[in-house]
């Protein structure tokens, strides 16, 4: 069954708590785990790392909290603080956000990291200096991370599937024109709204926000590294066989629960 199908259909939470900063509860509460897992996901813009957080959290049952995703929905309210609406501009440009702003973005959502489902955390951090803050952050709640899960992929490969990325603006499915089509070509087959190109996907963004990459993130592989937390994983071939790939990679590093049987 399609992942982000069966989260919708097993009733994975709504990420409500994580995109209002803790003012609505998520629904449903994650139920708590005795070893929650904690992981935070890296790699380059269009590595993957979305569609694979789709199935790890299925199969790990904790919530993906992502920097982009909580950018992506505030661009959807009217309310915007002047704040908020230069840092929509920036990722527009492919540009990283300011230090400050998404490092207090995080720090306002910490009961999510603290939530008992356990989290697997996308797009933060991306510079040493979040790196540094969200050690600071866990610190405080007395949380430690489980692994930092690399994902890695050849430049010319990442461009394609950056570039065939589309979106649905609605419920945020992601789908790919070649590897990933939705059943009619250019509908969203979870609520038949008409699929959209990300603004950062145009090529003069793509080129910025790798390198960006290049400069800003990759030295934080090293940061967890020494940390004893980094598991890379190769992200060439199916989405499936990635995630495959990936719970091998992780089962040596923590507890993985077995899949959720698929309803008769
Ligand atoms: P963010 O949303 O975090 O974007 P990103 O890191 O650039 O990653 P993407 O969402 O572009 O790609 P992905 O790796 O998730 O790939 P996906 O699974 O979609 O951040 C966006 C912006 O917000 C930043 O540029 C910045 O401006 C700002 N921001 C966020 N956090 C920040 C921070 N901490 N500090 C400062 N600024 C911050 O896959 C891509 C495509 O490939 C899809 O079409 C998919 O269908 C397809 N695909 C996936 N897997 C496969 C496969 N195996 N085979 C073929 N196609 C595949």
């Amino acid at each position: 069954m399609d992942p982000q199908r069966e989260i919708q259909m097993h009733g994975h939470p709504n990420r409500a708590g994580w995109f209002t900063a803790g003012k609505v509860e998520c629904d449903p509460i994650p139920p708590p785990r005795e070893h929650p897992a904690r992981i935070i996901l890296l790699g380059p813009p269009g590595v993957g790392k979305g569609t694979q957080a789709v199935r790890l959290c299925a199969r790990l049952r904790a919530c993906h909290l992502s920097t982009g995703d909580v950018l992506r929905h505030a661009q959807c309210q009217h309310d915007r603080s002047p704040a908020m609406q230069a840092a929509i501009e920036c990722m527009t440009r492919g540009e990283l956000v300011a230090e400050e702003l998404i490092i207090e973005l995080v720090r306002e959502r910490a009961g999510c990291l603290r939530c008992q489902g356990g989290f697997l955390l996308d797009g933060f951090p991306r510079t040493l200096r979040q790196a540094q803050a969200l050690d600071q952050i866990l610190a405080d709640l007395g949380i430690q991370l489980d692994a930092a899960v690399c994902f890695e992929l050849p430049l010319d490969q990442i461009v394609d599937r950056l570039s065939g990325r589309r979106v649905c603006p609605k419920c945020r499915l992601t789908y790919h024109v070649t590897a990933q089509p939705p059943s009619a070509a250019g509908i969203c087959d979870g609520c038949g709204a008409a699929l959209e190109q990300r603004a950062d996907d145009r090529p003069e963004s793509i080129a910025v926000r790798m390198k960006l990459y290049e400069e800003e993130t990759q030295p934080l592989l090293q940061h967890y590294e020494r940390a004893g937390l980094l598991v890379r994983v190769m992200a060439s071939g199916s989405p499936d066989e990635i995630h495959l790939r990936a719970i091998e990679t992780l089962q040596r590093q923590i507890d993985v629960p077995a899949p959720i049987a698929a309803p008769a």
